[in-house]
Formats: structure tokens, sequence, C-alpha cells
């Protein structure tokens, strides 16, 4: 299976900064690896109209209901229905800032793979955590309690990313070795929850990922690919991600 990026855009560009990006990305992009991008949800039509055929597009958070009285929330029928492919579900700024815990995340994961599109369910741990040597009993249970009671039928629908907090945004990565150790650990117990499946998720790495780290990451058994915030917002850089320079 091909390496999978995907660019979480968060809160930024404007609609004309969307254009530039894809100008540049289009005419570049190889398809050596596949390039999703989740952009702000006002930014999914243009998103969806100006990306090169090879791209998926899809959002940063929606809401856990697909249709009613829920006033400011993003439907995950309604991206289906734009042509959406997938949601990140729980990165450690909505768990830090909007208060989700991995226990509500688990009927976000549940309604978005009920609707045909891809849960990238977020997990990792903090600084302290890891200090205290907890990261792989933190990441147990934001695994069990996001992934608790989810439908077989829907295991295609998932995957993983695994952000360790400390390395979002600051520069810092694990090293190929410690990522690769969480990767490990994450597969064993994907493995013991749905077995025949647990194979075949796709687990990504996410903090600080650069053109300059990324080969090394990628080259570790268990990363099947990188959710890129900063990098992904140049088209020159997120292109090196991809293989393509
Ligand atoms: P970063 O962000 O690549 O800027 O560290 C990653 C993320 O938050 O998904």
């Amino acid at each position: 299976m091909k390496k999978l990026l995907v660019g979480n855009w968060k809160m930024n560009k404007n609609s004309h900064e969307v254009a530039e990006f894809f100008k540049t990305f289009n005419e570049h992009f190889s398809e050596k690896r596949e390039a999703w991008i989740a952009s702000q949800s006002i930014h999914f039509p243009i998103v969806e109209e100006l990306k090169t055929s090879g791209v998926k597009a899809g959002l940063q958070n929606c809401s856990e209901h697909i249709d009613g009285a829920f006033t400011g929330e993003v439907s995950p029928r309604a991206l289906k229905d734009m042509n959406g492919h997938f949601v990140i579900l729980g990165h450690s700024e909505r768990r830090q800032y909007f208060g989700e815990t991995s226990r509500g995340l688990n009927a976000k994961v549940r309604t978005v793979m009920n609707e045909g599109l891809v849960a990238v369910y977020c997990v990792g741990e903090t600084l302290s955590e890891r200090e205290n040597g907890q990261t792989l009993s933190i990441i147990e249970d934001q695994l069990h309690q996001g992934l608790n009671d989810q439908s077989k039928a829907n295991i295609d629908n998932l995957i993983i990313a695994y952000e360790p907090v400390w390395a979002i945004g600051t520069g810092k990565t694990a090293t190929p070795k410690e990522a690769q150790e969480v990767h490990a650990y994450i597969r064993s117990i994907l493995q013991t929850k749905f077995p025949s499946f647990g194979d075949k998720t796709r687990i990504l790495y996410g903090g600080s990922v650069k053109p300059d780290n990324i080969e090394e990451l990628l080259a570790q058994k268990d990363i099947d690919g990188g959710l890129v915030g900063g990098a992904s917002l140049k088209a020159k850089d997120f292109l090196a991600l991809c293989g393509d320079k």
C-alpha cells in the first residue's frame, strides 16, 4: 500500500491561498504517495473543486450526529454528500481546547465510519505523561475508549494517527525509533481488538514531520504515513513529503 500523507491545515489560509497551493501542488504531484487535505470546513468546496483528482479532501472535526438541531455543527453525512473522504477526530488541540475525550470521541468515530467516511483517530501522550513512563498506558486507554464496540464491518474505514503532544508544532520530533515503538504497540492492540484487520490498519505518525525527517520515519516498519500540520501549508514542502520535488 502507498504511504499516506494527510495535511492538517488547521485554522489557516484564505481562499486565495488555497488556490495558490493547488496551482503549485497539482503541477508536480505524481501520486507516488497518497495525499489527503483537511482544510477548514468553509474551504472544503474550494479544495474539492481545485485539487487534482489524486488528492482526497476531508475535515478536521465533525458532529457525532448526522442531522438535526445542533447549531454550528458540521454533519458527516453532509460532508459525504459533498464528496468528502475523511475526518480527523480527537486531534490533541480538540482534546486540549474543546474538551474532547476518548469516550466522547467513540460516538464520532462510529458515526463517521457508518457514513462511509474514513475516521483518522488521533492518540498521543503529553510530555509529562512521557516523562512519567505512562506513554503506552495512555495510548492504550485512548484506543480502548475511542474504539470500544466499533463495528468490525467498518474497520476498513479506520486510520490511527499517533501524535505525541509534545512534538506538535514544537519542532521536536519523536525519533524514528521512539515512534516505531509506539506504532508497534498500537498495531498489537489493533490486532487483538480487530483480528485480521489490525495488520492492515494504517498508522500515521504526526508531530513536526518535515521534508528532512520524513524518509527516516516512513522507513519504520509500522509507520504507514504522516499527519502533517505546519509543513502541509506550503505546496513545495507538502510535495517533498509526498516524494515529489
Ligand atoms: P505539526 O502539526 O506538523 O505542525 O507539528 C501536526 C498536527 O498537529 O497534526
